[in-house]
Order: C-alpha cells, then sequence, then structure tokens
C-alpha cells in the first residue's frame, strides 16, 4: 500500500492537450504513489484514453506539468519517457505481427530504471501460460485475448516503474479478464505503480486503491473505491451505472 507520506511517484498539475484546434483536456490534476493502482474512469470520450497520451507524450501536453519522480516529463518524446521508467499499453494492441510471441517480448526487454523491479520472460509465461503455449506462434495468428496478455508483458518488460494500462479488458472472454485481473493485481503487490483506464467498473473498483472520474476533460472525483461506491450522484452523472 502506498504511503500516504511518501512524495507522488507521479504528479500530473494542469495538464492541458489538444488535437489541432479541439481542446481535449483542460487543466487535469491528479497524483499517483509508488506501489498505487489508481483508475481513471468516465464515460466514452471524457478524455481517459488521451490523458495516458499526454502522459507517454504521443499528444504533446500543450500546458502544464507531468513530473516522474524529479523529472519534468511534458515536452519529452515518447521512447525518452519510456525509459524514464513509463510503460505503456494502449487500447489498440500494438503488436509486431511478423514477429512470434517470444521475438515480441524480447523486444519490450530494456534495463530496469533505478528502484524498478526486474521481470523474466518465464515470470509472463506463469501469469500468461497460454502465451508460454503459443511462445513461437507469430503476432498475426493471436486471438484479441492473448495480444492483450502480449502487450501488457510486453510493456512489463521494460521494467517501469509506473504502467499505464488503456482498457485491458476490452472484448475479452470472461475467463481471460479474470487473468488480467489477477496480473494487474500482482503487478501491483510487485512493487509497480499503475494507472488503469477501465470500463468494467467491478475490475477498476476490486484492483485500485484510488480512483479518478473523468468528465469534459477534467477530473470530477477523486477518492477511494468505497467513497465512489457511496456516492449514487457521481456513478448517475459521470458513469451512468
Ligand atoms: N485523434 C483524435 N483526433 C481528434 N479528436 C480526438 C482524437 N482522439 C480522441 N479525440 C476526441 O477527444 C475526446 C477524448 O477522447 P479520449 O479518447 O481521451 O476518450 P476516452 O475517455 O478514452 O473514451 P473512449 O476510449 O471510450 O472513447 C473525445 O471527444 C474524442 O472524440
Ligand atoms: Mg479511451
Amino acid at each position: 500500500m502506498a504511503d500516504a507520506k511518501s512524495p507522488p511517484l507521479l504528479s500530473v498539475q494542469e495538464l492541458h492537450a489538444h488535437y489541432g484546434r479541439s481542446h481535449i483536456l483542460h487543466g487535469v490534476s491528479f497524483h499517483v504513489s509508488s506501489n498505487e493502482v489508481i483508475s481513471l474512469l468516465g464515460r466514452n470520450g471524457s478524455g481517459r484514453s488521451t490523458t495516458l497520451k499526454a502522459i507517454m507524450g504521443l499528444v504533446p501536453p500543450t500546458d502544464g506539468s507531468i513530473r516522474l519522480r524529479q523529472h519534468e516529463l511534458a515536452g519529452l518524446r515518447p521512447y525518452s519517457i519510456c525509459r524514464h521508467g513509463i510503460g505503456y499499453v494502449p487500447e489498440e494492441r500494438e503488436i509486431f505481427a511478423n514477429l512470434t510471441v517470444e521475438e515480441n517480448l524480447r523486444m519490450g526487454m530494456q534495463p530496469a530504471v533505478n528502484g524498478a523491479s526486474v521481470w523474466t520472460i518465464e515470470q509472463m509465461f506463469d501469469y500468461f501460460p497460454r502465451l508460454k503455449e503459443r511462445r513461437n506462434t507469430k503476432g498475426a495468428s493471436l486471438s484479441g485475448g492473448e495480444q492483450q496478455m502480449l502487450t501488457i508483458c510486453r510493456a512489463l518488460l521494460g521494467n517501469p516503474l509506473l504502467m499505464l494500462i488503456d482498457e485491458p479488458t476490452e472484448g475479452l472472454a470472461p475467463k481471460i479478464v479474470a487473468a488480467v485481473g489477477e496480473a494487474i493485481a500482482d503487478i501491483h503487490r510487485q512493487g509497480v505503480a499503475v494507472i488503469l483506464v477501465e470500463q468494467k467498473l467491478a475490475i477498476a473498483l476490486k484492483v485500485s486503491s484510488r480512483v479518478c472520474v473523468m468528465g469534459h476533460g477534467r477530473i470530477v472525483f477523486e477518492g477511494s473505491p468505497e467513497a465512489l461506491g457511496a456516492s449514487p450522484q457521481v456513478l448517475a452523472e459521470w458513469l451512468a451505472v
């Protein structure tokens, strides 16, 4: 569990982002402590994926600050942000179709930054035995669930301090959803912080220590999963549940 007194691992302050002339993020502020899982919740189009992309430098922030430990990330290129210790699992599963499962995993391997857990391919196969069975299969032949497992494992092999995971369970069979939820819980237990964007509220509430609800490109609620559960107005207005 995160120590409330420890300085945050990631601190996002007054973050703004645009797509062309569309102003999408309107001053997003939140923090993540090391060894904390937070969920970004919200309706479709509320700005959750854009927040992750802005942290990753894939959408350049137009204002505000993104600090990882003592480093300012706003304005850096994605590969540089990755090397500071952030792993990213995009909504679209981006695997190499012509490489095997094992080759895809090797592509993700990076030296660990100071203080990060070090992961092995064997550990990935322990989480998802299906990937071990498919280790010599080309990416193009994998099912959606297998591709999702592979994307998560490849990001983890970069030995990040913080993982950004965008809708990992979308379109997956219930059994795979449970395995992905378990893997995220274990990644957390091993000391990696996680920002999770998840449509399935039950999973988000189960694995998160804190939740932030987004609406119209802002954070409209922040609190514990229990506090969210006890806020019918937030659930109704911003999550439509
Ligand atoms: N590449 C893009 N170009 C222009 N507008 C975009 C682009 N990507 C997203 N948007 C717009 O930005 C807003 C926020 O989108 P974002 O992808 O962050 O939403 P989200 O909360 O992840 O929801 P979902 O994944 O369900 O669509 C939406 O209005 C969306 O239409
Ligand atoms: Mg999204």
